[in-house]
């Protein structure tokens, strides 16, 4: 059975143009990059090729710092330890209350250990971003604003260029998880006042375990891992050269097609979305009011429970996510959702669809053939879809 495979925000395939590239670095151009021998001195190009190739995606100025990472969550963890660290004067931070884990962990890890004072903005229901709120946290004791540029869970696209400038003018630097932004979205980062940025190559059918943070000219940067002098002595640790190159290239894939690749992924998405809401009563999406990532969908079937409609949909073919997370044994609904303040009917009963360039019409037909049948089914089971369907409730 051939799968429709619509969790690419979980992660994506590797491009067989991507491996390719990436080949020769594991067997033949095996070097050290800090060698001073032939075989070192033979990747040195690769590594320079691949911070262009990241570059040239985020629109940023060639002396603006790319450092390779180990991916989205090492970025994060970088970024946010930095900024503290650089202001000692400063001890607060500004998030919100739909980040990642990655950052939200971070934060609560600093507040448990008295390092920091953290503000985390809410949303409301269409997913907007309290900015009256953000502003009013801002004060001389910030350090950093960290806010994602995009969800991961609904695609929700935050006025990062905005709040960037919002946190200049109190002195604080900003900091942008654009994970999910990175390779989905055009960027033109040397127009904006970003700081630092954190990104990450499985998302955009790279490989995984290999990210970057992007830095302002200027920036400083203190080091998470220290000892060896890589990455102009940023990030110590033998460089992960395959995973580099591999970076690199999705990153030149990326751009060669990005705005044809939106156009089509965007038309595949709306398409399934108004299949979805036509096909099955008491649908709603989550955090579709603004701008979203083009291949995102966030979509709720009021009392059909996620996890049973999922495991419905892996058996007919078709991968997709909730944003439930495992919890002592129980499902826990996904913060992102909460701080929707979607109700309980509707929490248990999300799933999220993402899709990529690889998205074709046939994963489109075959989730909209599907679908209406498992949810159907699924409801039936539950005790309270009795006396909320609508020809009862009519
Ligand atoms: C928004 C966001 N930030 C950070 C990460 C973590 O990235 P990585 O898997 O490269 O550590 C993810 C991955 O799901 C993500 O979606």
């Amino acid at each position: 059975m051939t799968v429709a495979y619509l969790d690419n925000n979980a992660t994506t395939r590797v491009d067989r143009e991507i491996a390719e590239a990436m080949s020769p670095f594991f067997s033949e151009s095996f070097g050290n990059a800090s060698s001073n021998h032939a075989h070192g001195a033979a990747v040195a190009p690769a590594l320079k090729e691949a911070r262009q190739q990241v570059q040239a995606l985020l629109g940023a100025e060639f002396d603006h710092e790319v450092v390779f990472t180990s991916g989205g969550t090492e970025s994060n963890t970088t970024a946010i330890f930095s900024a503290l660290e650089t202001a000692p004067e400063r001890n607060e931070i500004v998030t919100s209350l739909v980040e990642h884990p990655s950052v939200l962990g971070v934060c609560q890890h600093l507040e448990r250990t008295g390092r920091a004072r953290v503000h985390y903005i809410g949303v409301n229901a269409s997913g907007d971003l309290d900015l009256d709120a953000l502003q009013a946290s801002l004060s001389d004791k910030t350090a950093l604003v960290s806010i994602m540029w995009a969800n991961n869970e609904t695609g929700r696209i935050f006025p990062v260029e905005e709040i960037a400038s919002l946190a200049k003018s109190a002195g604080a630097l900003f900091h942008t998880d654009a994970v999910q932004a990175f390779g989905k979205m055009s960027m033109a980062l040397k127009e904006t006042a970003i700081d630092l940025m954190s990104l990450s190559g499985h998302k955009i059918h790279g490989p995984k375990g290999v990210g970057a943070l992007y830095l302002r000219k200027g920036v400083e940067l203190n080091p998470l891992f220290r000892g060896g002098r890589q990455e102009r002595g940023r990030r110590a640790g033998t460089e992960n050269v395959p995973g580099i190159v591999g970076l690199g290239a999705a990153a030149k894939r990326a751009r060669r097609t990005l705005a044809e690749d939106i156009a089509r992924i965007e038309n595949l998405r709306d398409r399934l979305e108004a299949g979805l809401l036509a096909s099955a009563p008491l649908a709603r999406v989550n955090g579709g009011g603004g701008d979203r990532l083009a291949n995102t969908c966030n979509i709720s079937f009021d009392h059909a429970d996620s996890e049973a409609v999922l495991h419905g949909l892996d058996r007919a073919g078709v991968a997709a996510s909730s944003g439930s997370a495992c919890a002592l044994g129980s499902m826990e609904p996904s913060h992102v959702l909460r701080a929707l303040n979607l109700p309980p009917s509707a929490l248990q009963g999300a799933i999220r669809f993402s899709l990529s360039r690889e998205t074709t019409d046939e994963d489109i037909a075959k989730v909209l053939a599907v679908l209406p049948d498992i949810v159907a089914r699924v409801r039936e089971k539950s005790p309270l879809w009795a006396d909320a369907r609508p020809s009862r409730v009519a």
